[in-house]
């Protein structure tokens, strides 16, 4: 398997896909919701999915895809060459605000991640990996992340978790909210992690993602250094929905052992 071949014709389909969803804003966009009434998909995601699943079968049609809209195979085992995708990240954004949302897509080969895009759509702006590589943001290669303190970090955080809610013992987040030098929420997982490989933001969490959030993202991680794991501290599920930490490897334990306290 030619693992170049296979990212330049990833970034392909990926800038093409961008010029597509760039021009969709010219017409009305279809606006649905799924699981509940903030849950959102549109017309645009399920396209983009769609022609990210006709491209990859063109080009090897025994190379199975997950994604976020279902419209690929149905999968339940990460056996061979695997592509996991969302084809929007930050649907609420795409919808509001006409930005702040990715394309991410990982390729995976038996359940290892081999190569990894995070695009912002509207910046053209591409963070990438290739396993054993190293990462890039656009052509410049992405630096080891640098240790730092818990009180100089700038996290990214949903407020929901700092009410009271269902997930996480919410006093300990606030008490990390307090310890931090700031916090950010930017509305798109995929984008929070492509801030944290690139230094611009130390440590992301959520309590609940899903494999398409988090596939690309994952491969750039482990090229600059970042750790990322469920809050047990172990591998994502690639299969189910998980909690998520990714952070500054100076940070990511102290975060998990502190802070972090599910119910
Ligand atoms: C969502 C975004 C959001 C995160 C949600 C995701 P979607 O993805 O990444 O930031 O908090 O958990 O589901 O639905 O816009 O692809
Ligand atoms: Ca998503
Ligand atoms: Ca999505």
């Amino acid at each position: 398997m030619d693992l170049h071949q296979i990212d330049q014709f990833a970034k392909d389909i990926i800038y093409e896909a961008g010029k597509r969803i760039r021009n969709s804003f010219s017409y009305d966009l279809v606006v649905e919701t799924k699981s509940d009434p903030n849950d959102l998909v549109t017309n645009i995601d399920r396209e983009t999915e769609l022609f990210f699943i006709e491209k990859i079968k063109e080009f090897d049609k025994n190379h199975r895809i997950l994604g976020e809209e279902g419209m690929g195979e149905k999968i339940d085992s990460l056996e061979g060459p695997v592509w996991i995708i969302d084809p929007i990240d930050g649907t609420m954004n795409f919808v509001k605000q006409h930005r702040h949302f990715m394309i991410t897509i990982g390729f995976y080969v038996d359940g290892v991640g081999k190569l990894g895009y995070i695009y912002d759509v509207m910046r053209e702006d591409l963070f990438h990996a290739i396993a054993g590589e190293g990462a890039w943001y656009n052509d410049s290669p992405l630096r080891k992340l640098k240790p730092l303190s818990i009180n100089e970090a700038v996290i990214g955080i949903n407020a929901s978790w700092i009410i009271p809610n269902r997930r996480v013992n919410h006093e300990k987040m606030i008490e990390l909210v307090r310890t931090v030098r700031g916090t950010r929420s930017y509305g798109s997982a995929a984008m929070e992690i492509a801030f944290v490989v690139s230094g611009k933001l130390d440590a992301y969490i959520s309590m609940r993602l899903s494999p398409w959030d988090i596939a690309g993202g994952i491969v750039i991680a482990k090229e600059v250094g970042a750790i990322a794991t469920n809050f047990e501290g172990n591998q994502f599920s690639l299969l189910s929905n998980d909690t998520f930490i990714i952070a500054n490897p100076s940070l990511h334990q102290i975060i998990l052992n502190n802070y972090i306290e599910e119910k």
